[in-house]
């Protein structure tokens, strides 16, 4: 894992070049959601919702090894690029934790905050996987990030279904459908 955060392609003119270039946002969004996740696992109050952040942080671990099977399947170095939208979701979980003095209302707000990450790294790895078919990168590449998307769809649909059913004081709800 490189700790690099400039860019990997100073000029970027053809998909390929934009595949690297936005691979290396993701896998730096993923690096960070393993210690943002383990923040929200420590500071959720509410015990389901707490387990519920360490088993996707669990999985986020999985998925940052993925994008570095993609960079390699690449005969890529995997490297991070600094990207503004995690740092925007991580600006965001510190600004509750300062600002939402109720427990449970901060725990529903980490909910919330959970639902827009996982809605942006769906949106990431669907631009991916689009710009993978434009330039015809082969199964290797993308196997591993269809995977992760799949993950992460199946995460939000968790996460959907428990915001729907009143939010995160449902315990007996969250254990149903974590362990599905
Ligand atoms: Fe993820």
């Amino acid at each position: 894992m490189s700790d690099s955060q400039s860019p990997p392609e100073t000029e970027i003119r053809d998909p390929a070049a934009l595949f690297t270039y936005d691979l290396a946002a993701v896998y730096d969004m993923e690096v960070k959601l393993v210690d943002a996740l383990a923040d929200l696992s420590e500071t959720a109050t509410n015990d389901n919702l707490s387990k519920g952040f360490a088993l996707h942080r669990t999985e986020t671990e999985t998925q940052v090894r993925r994008v570095e099977d993609a960079f390699d399947a690449l005969g890529a170095e995997p490297t991070r690029r600094a990207d503004p939208l995690v740092d925007g979701l991580i600006a965001a979980q510190a600004q509750v934790e300062g600002d939402v003095a109720d427990a449970a209302l901060r725990n529903r707000r980490y909910l919330t905050l959970a639902i827009q990450t996982e809605q942006i790294e769906i949106t990431s790895y669907e631009g991916l996987l689009a710009t993978a078919a434009k330039a015809g990168l082969g199964d290797d590449v993308t196997d591993p990030l269809a995977a992760n998307l799949g993950q992460e769809e199946k995460t939000l649909r968790k996460l959907e279904a428990l915001a729907g059913a009143g939010g995160p004081d449902l315990g007996r709800l969250w254990r149903r459908i974590t362990s599905a």
